[in-house]
């Protein structure tokens, strides 16, 4: 499945409809202009790209992210790297007692800060240590969700519309941590996007859901809020529009957070240590 392009560069698709890795690369290095704008039009059309065995330090994974676009914090401020708050770091591992990144982080489906006005156009994350088993992460293509919807219920949420919560979702994944502070609740206001979304740069759409993060579909009773969102949730993550990754260490993954949704997997946390780097890159307002 390799594919000849016009650069250096070797695509090869992981899955019918998304995922692709990218060969003949190293991120230690510049990119080129004309290298970048393959890899713009690939993540474009497969949503997710990975780069393996790159040995990059924080700063190259920072300078490769900005190439991106600009680059985001997150509310949890805790959890960012102090010489490159760029980076968020997800692990299961503490240092003096305390936890060096956010663990559990993203254990449901979700596409990265849906719960905001601006959710994030799409992230970096860089595999820097790994369990030998277990912590895998499935990423789920929205426009084949979309696509294989039939056309009656394409219709029918077309124009819906859907209240994404940071605070519904925190109160449910990490029921046992202390509960946001005031100041983190007024970050992070609930907010209504599409449930139906346009991809800004092909136009194609995609479904727009999540669990725990959606809270409801606006103007529709409870009720039927709930079992349609129960029905797209569970239709958009069927194994046939997903890809799973077993990570390495020195992997990075780049997906688009507007056409994707994605899930982490469990691990033994207390045998193993998982750490792993994430830049976010800032998006634009869905429509
Ligand atoms: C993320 C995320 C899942 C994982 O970095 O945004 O959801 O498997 N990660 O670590
Ligand atoms: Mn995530």
């Amino acid at each position: 499945m390799l594919q000849a392009t016009s650069s250096t560069l070797q695509l090869e698709n992981l899955s019918p409809f998304i995922g692709t890795a990218v060969h003949g690369i190293d991120l230690r290095e510049p990119v080129s202009d004309a290298d970048f704008a393959v890899l713009r039009d690939a993540l474009n059309q497969r949503s997710l790209l990975l780069f393996r065995g790159q040995q990059i330090d924080e700063g190259q994974h920072v300078a490769f992210s900005r190439r991106f676009g600009t680059l985001l914090g997150h509310v949890l401020t805790q959890f960012l790297k102090q010489q490159h708050p760029e980076i968020y770091v997800l692990s299961n591992v503490t240092e003096g007692g305390k936890p060096i990144g956010n663990h559990k982080e993203g254990w449901n489906w979700h596409s990265d800060l849906s719960y905001k006005a601006e959710p994030s156009l799409g992230a970096l994350l860089y595999a820097v240590e790994v369990p030998p088993e277990g912590g895998d992460t499935l990423f789920a293509s929205m426009h084949a969700a979309w696509d294989a919807l039939d056309p009656a219920m394409q219709q029918r949420i077309r124009h819906l519309k859907a209240t994404h919560s940071y605070a519904n979702y925190y109160g449910k994944a990490f029921a046992d941590r202390q509960p946001l502070s005031d100041k983190q609740r007024a970050d992070v206001p609930d907010v209504q996007h599409p449930l139906v979304r346009t991809h800004p740069e092909t136009g194609r759409l995609s479904l727009y859901v999540g669990q725990d993060v959606v809270k409801q579909i606006d103007g529709l009773p409870a009720e039927e809020s709930t079992a349609l969102l129960a029905e797209l949730n569970a239709h958009a993550i069927d194994p046939r529009f997903s890809y799973r990754h077993r990570w390495q260490a020195g992997d990075l993954l780049i997906w688009d957070n507007r056409s994707t949704m994605h899930c982490a997997t469990p691990y033994d946390d207390h045998k193993y240590r998982r750490v792993m780097h994430r830049t976010t890159v800032a998006g634009d307002r869905p429509f």
